[in-house]
């Protein structure tokens, strides 16, 4: 097999661009004998830096990488990739999943790498570079930066994001002060590493092994133990591997693949946010997959981790249990996983890989017999409102169940009055407006909120009810919009609406005061409206200029809006879908 990086290094057909390409990398020290040898070279895709901390520890890491990528007989060029730091990027996130997508696909396309180790962590990392690699579809090889070690706070457990939700009631109520709402947060996060709860990250990190794409037992292990720095080793070797036998992610990231992922993220509690990112690599991938699939592939199947904010331990505390091959032996011998042939980047399958694996603490990880919750999975609500939406049913508490769903001749459905707020700002300031008349039987809605109205999408849709109605012992009202939720808040809201009121979806025709009902056996949510109403409101938004969304701040917010698709289709970049296996379609330099 002719190595990719052998068209830069020895092109017998351009001698005068094999010069160039070859004089400059000496430079540092390696030699002509190193580049033109023959070894494979294997990219690090460096995504820690002082602007990310939660995957800062890769660039410790990537020293045993290298050592790994070495005695195997490789050479590494480790590279930074586009920094994406969860809590620190304003206005989100979420707005450079895409943009980092966009940056390694070039790093990977015209550079000389014939694999490369993908190091995935904070939130939008792994799907980012995950959707790279599907792309371009060289050998890849992900490598989690684990997550961070428990965080206590009084004696218990504070875990990421889930300590603050919480924190952020006490302070409202006057129960803390300003400082101690930082001690709480900041005891949440003692190690380097990512979010200790089941958040977005926890939740990515975890369906990147159960795809296939990472060597087993790499998501759980926490940032600073040694055995973090032990598979960073052992995932340097595996990759130079993965070159010479050219597998790639095509081979890896199959429709069984990702079946597989989604009867995982249910056993997890995974985040509401997963169906995004998986549609979104599948789509450039061309692996066909849609929130269809996810309730009926996943729906049904058990939450078996008792990891926050579902449950109450933390990843170190899962990583102690047997971590995630001791959840995938569990969904193994219970049957449910779908195909347990599915080859993975260890070269094994998953049945190879995990049917040994033991689960050493059923407080923590729940046999399958004896499950925690079952049906823990989405479903796919639809109507007059939007095509798609997602809600997990399984955290509908029983006071929920009691208020809305208790009509004995109708148990799955209820109706409510919706009330309307445009974005995050208007909620924040409307919330405790008495002439809003907000009660028990309202379905609090916000929209402008998704990938084109708050470009990136917001994690704002679960929202508090009224503080009148909070100190009155109502916690939660029924939510739905158009953006996004934290995978670290735990509250049964219909999210990810599609399309989105800002691309003139059903949301955007709505008014404070109408009748919303919801039907979650049937799968529908709806406006008790007629079409023709529906059709006027539609036209008169239209003849005042459609939605209004706020101005773009920044020239890729400008691009992103002009690109981006649906929350259902995952965010991706409607034009990059059609670029798929760049790597084998590029004929070289
Ligand atoms: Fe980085 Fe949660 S903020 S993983
Ligand atoms: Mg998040």
């Amino acid at each position: 097999m002719e190595l990719r990086s052998r068209k830069w290094f020895a092109n017998p057909n351009n001698p005068e661009m094999t010069a160039l390409y070859l004089e400059r990398y000496l430079n540092y020290g390696i030699t002509l004998e190193e580049l033109r040898s023959g070894k494979p070279i294997i990219g690090i895709a460096q995504s820690g830096s002082d602007l990310s901390p939660c995957n800062r520890h890769h660039v410790e890491l990537a020293k045993r990488v290298r050592d790994g990528i070495i005695s195997q007989g490789g050479i590494c060029f480790e590279f930074p990739t586009h920094p994406i730091q969860e809590t620190g990027r304003r206005p989100t996130a979420s707005l450079d999943r895409n943009l980092a997508y966009l940056g390694l696909v070039e790093l990977l396309h015209g550079y000389p790498l014939d694999g490369v180790v993908l190091t995935i962590g904070c939130d939008k990392t792994t799907p980012a570079m995950l959707m790279a690699a599907a792309s371009v579809n060289i050998p890849a090889i992900a490598l989690s930066v684990g997550p961070m070690l428990n965080g206590w706070y009084e004696g218990k457990r504070a875990g990421s994001g889930t300590v603050i939700w919480a924190a952020r009631k006490r302070l409202a109520a006057g129960e803390i002060d300003d400082e101690e709402f930082v001690q709480i947060a900041a005891a949440s996060a003692p190690s380097v590493g990512y979010c200790n709860t089941m958040g977005t990250a926890s939740t990515m990190n975890t369906l990147a092994e159960a795809l296939g794409m990472q060597l087993p037992g790499s998501a759980s292990i926490p940032a600073s133990y040694r055995e973090r720095g032990q598979i960073s080793y052992k995932t340097g070797q595996r990759i130079v591997d993965l070159v010479l036998e050219d597998k790639k992610p095509s081979d890896i990231m199959t429709r069984e693949a990702f079946e597989n992922a989604i009867v995982v993220n249910s056993a997890i509690g995974g985040s509401t946010n997963a169906p995004i990112h998986l549609n979104a690599i599948a789509a450039h991938m061309g692996v066909a997959l849609d929130n269809d699939d996810w309730q009926q592939i996943g729906h049904d199947i058990p939450l078996l981790c008792n990891v926050q904010p579902a449950g109450e331990y933390l990843s170190e505390d899962l990583h102690h249990a047997g971590g995630i091959p001791a959840v995938m032996s569990e969904l193994l011998h219970a049957g449910v996983l779908p195909h347990p042939q599915a080859i993975t980047v260890s070269g094994k399958t998953v049945a190879e890989n995990y049917s040994g694996a033991v689960n050493t603490n059923r407080d923590v990880i729940f046999p399958y017999a004896e499950p925690m919750k079952a049906a823990a999975g989405f479903i796919n609500l639809s109507g007059n409102l939007f095509d798609s939406a997602i809600m997990k049913t399984s955290v509908i508490s029983e006071a929920f169940r009691e208020r809305y769903l208790s009509n004995p001749d109708d148990p799955d459905a209820f109706e409510a009055r919706a009330v309307v707020f445009d974005g995050p700002e208007d909620y924040h300031a409307r919330i405790d407006d008495a002439s809003l008349k907000i009660d028990e039987s309202c379905v609090l809605i916000m929209r402008g909120a998704g990938p084109l109205g708050y470009p990136g999408a917001a994690e704002v849709v679960n929202m508090q009810p009224p503080g009148i109605l909070i100190a009155n012992g109502v916690n939660e009202l029924p939510c739905m919009g158009d953006g996004r939720q934290s995978g670290t808040s735990g509250s049964p809201s219909i999210l990810n609406a599609s399309p989105e009121a800002a691309a003139m979806g059903g949301l955007a025709l709505l008014e404070t005061g109408d009748k919303i009902r919801i039907d979650l056996k049937q799968g529908r949510a709806d406006v008790l409206l007629s079409d023709k109403i529906l059709a006027q409101r539609k036209s008169d938004l239209s003849a005042r200029g459609g939605y209004s969304s706020p101005e773009s701040q920044t020239p890729w917010q400008e691009i992103y809006r002009q690109n981006v698709d649906q929350l259902d289709k995952g965010m991706v970049l409607k034009p990059a879908v059609k670029y798929q296996r760049i790597a084998q379609k590029d004929g070289g330099v």
